[in-house]
């Protein structure tokens, strides 16, 4: 298959010095980008601003902001057989950043911020992608109920769910745990392992959805 997977944080530019984003570290579709090029899939990798190497053998094109990644996957989606989206996409960015660095000058600072766009929600909408749709759900709580909500609401097949309030797996950590929902009701429990595992649990799921 040709799997375009997004990757990473992405960053909201507040003035020329200062973003807002969030912990992650990439390495959960960084893993999955490798694992799925040696499973030969040719894999197109969009990625947010991240520390680590990029797999090799994947072609990738590296963004900043949740509007840059939501342009660069319209433009590449075409021709892609699956997609999968584990970027942690900030889901409000400032509405005006500042051209010149902001001065230290009164007390308190108030940052108008509003909501950037759903990639994943565009997916089926916008862009009529047709082939198989792989969405993350981070959940601090109720997995399985917001698992299940983020799939119906997205139109995912499958929807990977992870709880980032623990702090031995998911942002940051080498490890995750999973929960691999699929839209025909299988439940797949991926416990903790190292990342390039759980990655390749969730291929092996993609594959056998795909199959079908
Ligand atoms: N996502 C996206 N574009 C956004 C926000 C999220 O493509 N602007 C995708 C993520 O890559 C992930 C899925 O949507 O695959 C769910 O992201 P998550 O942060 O868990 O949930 P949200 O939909 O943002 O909802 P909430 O933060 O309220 O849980």
């Amino acid at each position: 298959m040709r799997i375009l997977i997004t990757a990473g944080p992405t960053r909201e530019a507040i003035d020329p010095v200062r973003y807002i984003s969030n912990r992650s570290s990439g390495r959960m579709g960084y893993a999955l980008a490798a694992q799925a090029h040696a499973r030969g899939h040719e894999v197109l990798l969009v990625s947010g601003p991240v520390g680590i190497v990029s797999p090799e053998g994947c072609e990738k094109v590296a963004v900043e902001s949740a509007q840059e990644m939501f342009d660069a996957v319209e433009r590449l989606v075409d021709g892609c057989e699956a997609v999968v989206m584990s970027a942690a996409v900030a889901d409000y960015a400032p509405v005006h950043p500042q051209r010149q660095k902001i001065k230290k000058s009164a007390d308190d600072l108030v940052l108008e911020l509003a909501k950037t766009r759903d990639i994943l929600a565009a997916m089926r909408g916008e862009f009529k992608f047709k082939g198989l749709l792989v969405g993350f759900a981070a959940e601090t709580e109720n997995m399985r109920g917001n698992a299940l909500e983020k799939m119906r609401g997205k139109g995912c097949d499958l929807v990977v769910a992870n709880d980032v309030s623990r702090s031995d797996i998911g942002f940051d950590s080498e490890y995750n745990a999973v929960i691999i929902f699929g839209a025909d009701g299988s439940e797949q429990i991926v416990s903790r392992q190292l990342k390039q595992d759980v990655a390749i649990s969730i291929l092996a799921a993609m594959e056998s959805a795909a199959a079908k």
